[in-house]
C-alpha cells in the first residue's frame, strides 16, 4: 500500500508526478470537492505543529474527506498508551488513512510494518518531513520553470532538519544540486558524503537560499553567545541580501524566528517564498492524500 514514510529512495518521476497532480489542484481552486467523499483520515500529531496539521486538514476537506483530529495531549497517550495502540486504535475504528507526526527517529518505520492503512509521514524527529520537500519542490519548480540543475543551499541547524534531509533527498532525485552551511554543532556529519558543507559566502551564490530554523527545543546546551552571534554569522541579514544573485530566491519552512536565522523585513519581501510555500501546502498534500487512498 501508499505509505509515505520518506522521500529517501523515491525517483525523480514519482516526484514529478506528485508535483503535476498539485499543480493539477492549484489550478482547480474549487473550495470542495466530492473526490475522496466517503473516506476518513486522522491526523495524528503527537507533536505541535500549525502549518502542516492544518493544510493537511484543508487538504482533505477540500477532497470531501471525513477528517478525525488527534491531539496527544488530549488523548489516552497522556494514560501512558503507546504510539502503537493509539494508532491500532483508530484503525481499529475504520479509518482509511493516517497522517502523523512523531518526537522519535525510528519509530515510524516499524509501525508502518504493524499498521495496514496507509500512514503518511508528517514529520517524524530529524529524519524526514516528505510533505514539507515536495512543496517546497513545487515551489522552486514553479519559480524557475524547472528544477534539474538548481543549485539549492540549505543554511541553518541541519543537524536536528529533517526538512533538510528530505530536501537533500528528493532534490538530488530530480537533478538538482544541494549544499549545506552550518557551525560545527549543527551540522549533519553523516550528510557529509551526500552533500558539501560550504561557507556562507559560497552558500548566498545559489539560486535558492533555504534558511532553517534554529530549533531551540532540541538543543541541549546554548547554541552560541547569542541570538544576535547566529544573526551575525550565519543569519540571512538585509546586508547579506545583497550577495545573492538577483534571480535568487528565499525560502524558510517556517515558524520563522525572526532576527535570528533571517531579517525581519526579509520575511515579507518580494525575493520570499515563505508564505507561497505555506499556500502550496494545500495542494501537495491534496496530491499526497489522493496518492495514499487510490
Ligand atoms: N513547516 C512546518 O512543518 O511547520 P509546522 O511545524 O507548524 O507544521
Amino acid at each position: 500500500h501508499k505509505h509515505l514514510l520518506g522521500l529517501k529512495g523515491m525517483d525523480g518521476k514519482e516526484i514529478s508526478d506528485i508535483l503535476d497532480r498539485a499543480a493539477y489542484w492549484e489550478q482547480h481552486p474549487t473550495k470542495v470537492t466530492n473526490v475522496l467523499g466517503g473516506k476518513f483520515v486522522a491526523n495524528m500529531f503527537f507533536e505541535n505543529s500549525t502549518r502542516t496539521r492544518f493544510s493537511f486538514e484543508v487538504a482533505e476537506k477540500r477532497l470531501g474527506v471525513q477528517v478525525l483530529n488527534f491531539a496527544a495531549a488530549a488523548s489516552s497517550v497522556q494514560k501512558g498508551e503507546s504510539i502503537y495502540d493509539t494508532v491500532r486504535t483508530l484503525e481499529s475504528m475504520g479509518i482509511d488513512a493516517g497522517v502523523i507526526r512523531l518526537k522519535p527517529n525510528g519509530v515510524l518505520q516499524e509501525l508502518a510494518e504493524r499498521i495496514q492503512v496507509p500512514l503518511i509521514n508528517a514529520g517524524d524527529g530529524n529524519n524526514e518531513h516528505p510533505t514539507q520537500a515536495l512543496l517546497d519542490l513545487y515551489t522552486m519548480r514553479k519559480h524557475f520553470g524547472e528544477l534539474k540543475g538548481l543549485h539549492v543551499a540549505i543554511i541553518g541547524d541541519i543537524q536536528h532538519s529533517r526538512v533538510a534531509r528530505s530536501n537533500l533527498w528528493a532534490l538530488q532525485a530530480v537533478g538538482a544540486k544541494v549544499s549545506f552551511c552550518a557551525p560545527d554543532m549543527m551540522k549533519a556529519p553523516e550528510l557529509e558524503a551526500h552533500a558539501p558543507y560550504v561557507t556562507m559566502d559560497e552558500a548566498l551564490k545559489a539560486d535558492v537560499v533555504m534558511m532553517l530554523r534554529v530549533q531551540l527545543e532540541r538543543h541541549d546546551n546554548a547554541l552560541f553567545t547569542s541570538a544576535d552571534e547566529y544573526r551575525a554569522q550565519y543569519g540571512l541579514t538585509v546586508e547579506r541580501l545583497g550577495q545573492m544573485p538577483p534571480h535568487a530566491i528565499i525560502m524558510h519552512p517556517a515558524p520563522v524566528n525572526r532576527n535570528v536565522e533571517i531579517d525581519d523585513e526579509l520575511v515579507e519581501h518580494d525575493r520570499s517564498k515563505i508564505f507561497t510555500q505555506m499556500s502550496n501546502g494545500v495542494p501537495i498534500r491534496m496530491a499526497v492524500i489522493e496518492r495514499a487512498l487510490s
